[in-house]
């Protein structure tokens, strides 16, 4: 098909981590889709007349949101931004795209982590701003039973300018000379960007609605996370400190958020891999490290 004549899927947040790898992987898992990045310079999403002028203009088919204010401490420090960009864009896009697909990428963050190994029908109980405005926005898209939520957890990842992910973040650090403290008594289950990617256009391809969680099939302490990049991140040798979540100060932070995948992996192609493994057969190759090789 003339790729003018193919549906054209929006994807925002397109500067950032996620968005990134959904828009140079689109044409390897999507291709009968035309991908389109916006990013905040081409348009600020908490401009309302803006966001609905283009939307009127370009008419996007598909709309993959990946837009926020995705850092815990930002929101912390700025709850009313992280309100307009996380709750109340995320509505109006989702209004606009009322007649279409619309899939948000939300985070285990709406969970207290008291338990672990949430699934969808557990009851979400946010501990911080940022987890309390993706449920508020959440609940406004699943109101509308063709629109797509999926709640996801640490990502692993490269980023335009390398200031992104959390592996970007601890070896940005340790290059400067910090020490990482690393919690052996906080759980997540990373997953890298490519595999995020990949299962997202799969749900798009497959016209898939409703709530999906999608977290590696390890759950990991913070510590052990740590102790698994040293082999590909040398600057992080002698600077992985390990620690308890029982000194932690600032923004509150769920103790455990792993995932169930039951669900999502009964509607994907491949099996979602645990960082571990995914790490385990990536020795020797020289292509990103996170992005999922063309099969
Ligand atoms: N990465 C994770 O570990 C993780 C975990 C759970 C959930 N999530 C969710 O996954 C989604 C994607 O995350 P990510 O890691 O790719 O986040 P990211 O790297 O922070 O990217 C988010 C993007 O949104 C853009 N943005 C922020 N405010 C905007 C506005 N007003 N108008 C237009 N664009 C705006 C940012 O632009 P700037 O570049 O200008 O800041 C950034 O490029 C987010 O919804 C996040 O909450 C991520």
């Amino acid at each position: 098909m003339p790729s003018e004549r193919k549906p054209l899927v929006w994807i925002t947040g397109a500067g950032g981590l996620i968005g990134r790898y959904l828009l140079q992987s689109a044409p390897r898992w999507a291709s009968d889709y035309r991908a389109q990045g916006l990013t905040r310079a081409e348009l600020d999403l908490t401009n309302p007349s803006a966001l609905a002028a283009a939307f009127e203009r370009q008419q996007p088919d598909v709309v993959i949101h990946c837009a926020a204010l995705s850092r815990t401490k930002d929101c912390e420090r700025d709850p009313d931004a992280a309100r307009r960009i996380n709750v109340d864009a995320t509505a109006q896009l989702a209004d606009l795209a009322r007649d279409r697909p619309f899939l948000f990428v939300s985070s285990a963050e709406v969970f207290d982590g008291g338990k672990g190994w949430y699934d969808e029908a557990d009851a979400p109980a946010p501990i911080n701003v940022y987890g309390a405005t993706k449920l508020a926005a959440e609940r406004i898209i699943l109101q509308n039973v063709g629109h797509t939520v999926v709640r996801i957890v640490l990502t692993a990842g490269t980023s335009l300018l390398h200031d992104r992910s959390f592996v970007e973040d601890m070896c940005r650090a340790a290059r400067a000379g910090s020490f990482l403290t690393l919690y052996a008594d906080e759980f997540r289950c990373p997953l890298p960007a490519g595999v995020i990617a990949r299962a997202i256009w799969e749900l798009i391809c497959g016209g898939r609605t409703g709530l999906y969680h999608l977290g590696g099939r390890e759950r990991l302490s913070r510590w052990e996370i740590g102790q698994l990049l040293l082999e590909w991140f040398p600057e992080l040798q002698g600077r992985l400190v390990k620690g308890s979540s029982r000194d932690h100060t600032g923004a509150p932070r769920p103790a455990d958020l792993s995932l169930s995948t039951t669900k999502i992996q009964h509607v994907l192609s491949f099996p979602i891999p645990g960082m571990q493994s995914w790490l385990g057969e990536r020795r020797g190759r020289g292509d990103d490290l996170w992005d999922y090789p063309v099969p």
